[in-house]
This record gives structure tokens, sequence and C-alpha cells, in this order.
């Protein structure tokens, strides 16, 4: 385990994720990778793949609006199919059984992670179709009204998650979590990025 001061995750992060929202604002195709130093404040590291969600969730709507970009449909299939995925692991392997440990009962955090867990069962089977639809856009095919409504209501729903994670979740994380547990957050997902 290392020894740095993971504490800053204890402050709202905006400023990163505001920088990078900002960042994406110059072209609505990109999901821009956060910096692996991030790692070091796993709590806001977090919340910008949070905003980088809100980017891909974005992109699905231009898709479902008839947009097409291949080089930015290309990126967000590899960012469902690896980034997105990832940070699910995160939540549900590292993230979510350390606030178990940590929050007191009247946080009533186990009602709130049953939910959340149950929505990302949700997303893993939803992005293989999801992948199946836009290698179609990929590929110059323009989406059936079945699929309009598939890919508007996944952007929906990666809306409303992440939404509640950051209004909820992280508020909690910030304050149960001590800089032990940040420490061995922290570490665990950078080993999942090894
Ligand atoms: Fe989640
Ligand atoms: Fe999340």
């Amino acid at each position: 385990m290392n020894v740095t001061d993971h504490t800053s995750n204890k402050k709202p992060g905006a400023d990163a994720g505001a920088a990078q929202e900002n960042r994406s604002a110059v072209n609505p195709w990109d999901i821009e990778a956060p910096s692996p130093e991030l790692l070091e404040s796993p709590i806001e590291f977090l919340f910008v793949e949070h905003n980088r969600q809100r980017q891909a969730a974005n992109i699905l709507h231009l898709v479902a609006d008839g947009e097409v970009n291949k080089a930015g449909v290309k990126k967000l299939i590899d960012f469902l199919e690896t980034d997105f995925a990832v940070h699910v692991a995160d939540e549900e392997l590292c993230f979510f059984p350390l606030l178990l440990q940590h929050c007191p009962p009247e946080d009533n955090i186990d009602k709130l992670i049953e939910r959340l867990a149950d929505e990302h069962k949700k997303d893993e089977a939803t992005v293989t179709g999801m992948t199946t639809v836009l290698n179609d856009v990929m590929a110059g095919n323009k989406l059936n009204d079945k699929a309009v409504r598939t890919v508007r209501g996944f952007a929906e729903h990666i809306l409303q998650h992440l939404a509640l994670e950051n209004a909820v979740l992280l508020p909690i994380a910030r304050a149960r979590l001590n800089e032990t547990a940040l420490c061995a957050l922290s570490d665990m997902m950078k080993e999942r990025r090894i």
C-alpha cells in the first residue's frame, strides 16, 4: 500500500470534472481519458468517469438523432467495452464493499447499493445489444425506430444512474471513507489497470 495522501477525495470533485467537461465541449463526439495520476484520488476518479459516461450518453443521443461520426461511434464502442465495464468492476468489487464496511446502519447504504448493482446487471445485458446497434451505424445502416428507442433508453439510463451516484453515493463516500480505506480503493483501482 502506498502512503500518498488521498484525503482530497473529501472535497467535492468539481475541478477535474468541470475541466474535463469544458474540454469535451469542443468535440461532442469525444470521450477524453482521465489522467492516470487521478487514481491517487479514487473518489475524484470515479466522479470523472461519471462525466465521461455523460459524454457517452450525449453521443448516444446524437446517434439516436441520426447523426453519424464514425470515429466518435468507434470511440463510444471502445468506451462501453472497456472503461465503462472497468468502472462497474471498480464499484462492485472495491467501492461498494468498502462502503458497506464503513457506513453506519443509518446511511441505509445496503439498499442503495442493491439498487445500483441491479442497474449494473441491466447495463451489462444492454451493452452487448448496444454494440451491435452501433456497429450497424458504423456500417452505414440507418437505425429503425425500435433501435432509436433502445439507444435513447440506454442513454437515459446511464444519466439517471450516474446522477444518483453523484448525488447520494459519492457524498456518503467522501464523508465515511477514511484515509486507509481511500488508499485501499486507490490501490485496487490501479491494480485493475496494470
Ligand atoms: Fe454504478
Ligand atoms: Fe458509477
